[in-house]
């Protein structure tokens, strides 16, 4: 059945939330945002109210499409529901071996999930992102646009590895870091910071 849901956030990343949904033929409602000074809709699409109005919605459900990690953890307490959306891009690439994708997390086009990989609650892995196979990924990492992560990576709580960054095989990083554009992990990152260059390191 086709399921019906709604965006909480409305803004380019929320577009590109809104066009996988469309894609996979479920019905969008439309955007909950609480930035007043919104337009009442997002490329035609209507915005509904903002996030408290999630309550108006029982047969609904959501998906938070928030960059900030920090908010899209806050959101995802404050928001009492166990309706979560998961949005899945047709042209994404996702193993059936041994993959699970927790609740709340989007998937982009072109992304590349393989065998043994696991993947958290309100994650991101965005555009062209691959993440190979066994990799762990905690609750609401953003793998960015075009960034790759090599066999038996772990990527802890709220990192965001930034467009175009690499981490080598086998290496872990902890909780929320930052891995900047282009970077290149080759050691494990254990302190929380943020990380930049070939080789990676803190600044
Ligand atoms: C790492 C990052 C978070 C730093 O942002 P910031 O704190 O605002 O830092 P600034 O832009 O002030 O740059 C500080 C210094 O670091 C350098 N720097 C910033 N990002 C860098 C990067 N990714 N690689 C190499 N050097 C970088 C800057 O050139 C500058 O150097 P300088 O002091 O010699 O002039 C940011 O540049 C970045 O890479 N963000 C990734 C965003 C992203 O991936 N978006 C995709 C969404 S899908």
């Amino acid at each position: 059945m086709r399921k019906k849901v709604i965006i909480i956030g409305a803004s380019g990343h929320g577009k590109v939330v809104a066009d996988i949904i469309q894609k996979s033929g479920d019905i969008l409602l439309g955007f909950l945002d609480d930035n007043k000074s919104l337009p009442d809709q997002l490329s035609g699409i209507p915005i509904l109210g903002t996030v408290n109005d999630y309550k108006k919605y029982s047969q609904a459900k959501f998906i938070i499409a928030i960059g900030n990690a920090e908010i899209r953890e806050r959101i995802s307490k404050e928001v009492k529901t166990d309706s979560w959306y998961t949005a899945i891009h047709p042209n994404a690439v996702i193993s059936k071996l041994d993959t699970r994708i927790d609740q709340g997390t989007v998937v982009m086009a072109n992304a590349v999930i393989n065998p043994g990989a696991v993947i958290g609650k309100h994650c991101i892995i965005n555009t062209g992102a691959i993440v190979e196979h066994d990799n762990t990924i905690e609750d609401y990492v953003h793998v960015s646009v075009g960034a790759k992560l090599a066999g038996n990576v772990h990527v802890g709580r709220k990192t965001w590895v930034g467009i175009g960054a690499t981490v080598k095989n086998n290496v872990s990083v902890c909780e929320d870091c930052m891995i900047g554009a282009g970077a290149v992990v080759i050691n494990n990152i254990v302190e929380k910071g943020t990380y930049i260059g070939i080789p990676a390191r803190i600044v």
